[in-house]
């Protein structure tokens, strides 16, 4: 069958080219845009006397029957379409008759494509957006119930200073926060309406760019006409919004995978969020975490992708920009994926607090406590340094820790050391006076959970 474009030439095209021209796979799932976004189109081209208002009527009628249909199951969309909107147009056109040729009046499928895309994108970012916060919610209800829980906190992983569970699991509330900040940010670049941009160079019809724009909710509208159907920053920043959200989800799914190893054995999984091995009786593997770590790749390879294939485009539409979709809508449906199987993962971990507690007794995670226990008595802190340095050094050769040690042995080294110093490197002491601003303390803990709960509010 010729195609809908056919004039210039017949329309009649190989199979194998109307194949690798068609995106209908990928688009399709912006039916809904596309039909409200022609709809609007529709309203506002007899809004300004470009169309009968009884022509309208038809074409919206008719559009709401195919939303209707489509979301019933009655009308099936066709893959061997080119695109969503050739599909939705032909059948239009099938249902209601020559009124339906009317409705590409004054658009090009360069703005269209431009529309369906931000309105998409705009509620991707809600929804993506409330899922982050279900999995900020989970880890600030952990970070709750372990505000005192003490743990060996790593630096070069290795153990470096007592700190609560609680307080490294807000670093992360405090990085999804942030991502939540950057989707509402760039959803404002999101909503700006190209349509009226038509194929590059507007039009001559006297339209109403504002009108339409304000019927499908958008705050503002594209002021240059070839940036309007050009301008894909908006998909990049929504594939760059994914890779940072997937960074952090990657680093978190690390630390998981580490805790729920033998060698840590801080935190267990509930089985529903564990698998085991098909030959390995013993095993109980962290595989969701895994996954998470794993998936990262892509969503980083989906913004590299896309920011490549639009840095040699000449101005204006290009073919090369279809490609743009599929990486934008799988780092959107693997980012909800993660999310969603984080966040009751995350809220039904057990957390084995002896264990931590075990760990930070090993490994003179108190030292930097001792040494600026020698300072508070008036030493330099380069010399109580080297002092705890050799301290540490004897204990390792001795088999000990700081906290095995006599007063007299502490004497030997300086007589600056009294009883009190036991205090000092306890290690509930060590994580209760760091009440420094956003520190480890307990206080610290619940403050910056009341702080982000605050932020969340006026989210
Ligand atoms: N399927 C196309 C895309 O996703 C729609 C725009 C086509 N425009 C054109 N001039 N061929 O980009």
């Amino acid at each position: 069958m010729a195609k809908m474009w056919a004039g210039r030439t017949d329309g009649v095209t190989s199979k194998i080219a109307d194949e690798f021209n068609s995106s209908i796979k990928i688009d399709s799932r912006m039916y809904k845009q596309d039909i409200l976004g022609s709809m609007a189109h529709a309203s506002m081209l007899s809004a300004k006397n470009i169309i009968s208002k009884q022509d309208a009527d038809i074409l919206i009628d008719g559009l709401e029957g195919i939303l209707a249909d489509i979301e019933s199951g009655k009308l099936e969309i066709d893959l061997t379409a080119e695109d969503i909107h050739m599909f939705v147009e032909q059948v239009l056109t099938e249902r209601v008759g020559e009124v339906g040729k009317k409705l590409h009046t004054a658009r090009s499928r360069n703005d269209q494509v431009a529309l369906d895309t931000r309105m998409y994108l705009r509620d991707a970012t809600e929804k993506v957006v409330e899922k982050i916060e279900e999995l900020l919610m989970a880890i600030i209800g952990q970070a709750e119930e372990h505000k005192a829980s003490i743990m060996p906190g790593y630096t070069h992983l290795q153990r470096a200073q007592p700190i609560t569970f609680g307080h490294h699991l807000m670093a992360y509330a405090m990085m999804l926060f942030r991502d939540i900040q950057r989707f509402i940010d760039s959803y404002e670049r999101i909503n700006v309406s190209p349509i009226g941009c038509c194929a590059l160079a507007g039009t001559t019809y006297d339209t109403d760019r504002r009108l339409e724009a304000k019927i499908l909710s958008f705050d503002s509208i594209a002021m240059n006409s070839i940036d309007g159907v050009s301008d894909r920053d908006f998909c990049i920043e929504f594939s760059s919004n994914c890779a940072i959200l997937m960074m952090h989800l990657s680093r978190l799914s690390e630390e998981i995978l580490l805790w729920t190893s033998w060698e840590f054995k801080f935190v267990e999984l509930s089985d529903a969020f564990t698998t085991g091995s098909s030959i390995m009786p013993q095993k109980k593997n962290s595989d969701m975490a895994e996954l998470v770590r794993g998936k990262t790749g892509r969503v980083y390879g989906n913004l590299v992708s896309i920011l490549t294939m639009l840095k040699g485009l000449p101005l204006a539409y290009n073919k090369d920009m279809q490609e743009d979709k599929e990486g934008v809508f799988d780092s959107y449906d693997t980012v909800s994926m993660c999310l969603d199987v984080l966040a009751p993962m995350i809220k039904s971990m057990k957390v084995i607090k002896e264990n931590m507690l075990l760990a930070s007794q090993k490994g003179f995670i108190n030292a930097t406590d001792l040494a600026d226990y020698m300072v508070k008595k008036g030493m330099p802190f380069r010399s109580a340094y080297k002092i705890v340095g050799s301290i540490v050094s004897d204990c390792i050769k001795n088999g000990k820790v700081l906290e095995d040690l006599s007063l007299e042995e502490y004497k030997k080294y300086d007589n600056i050391f009294e009883q009190d110093l036991f205090n000092e490197i306890n290690l509930n002491t060590c994580v209760e006076k760091r009440i420094s601003l956003g520190g480890t303390s307990p206080k610290s803990v619940e403050e910056q959970i009341a702080w982000i709960k605050e932020q969340l509010k006026n989210v």
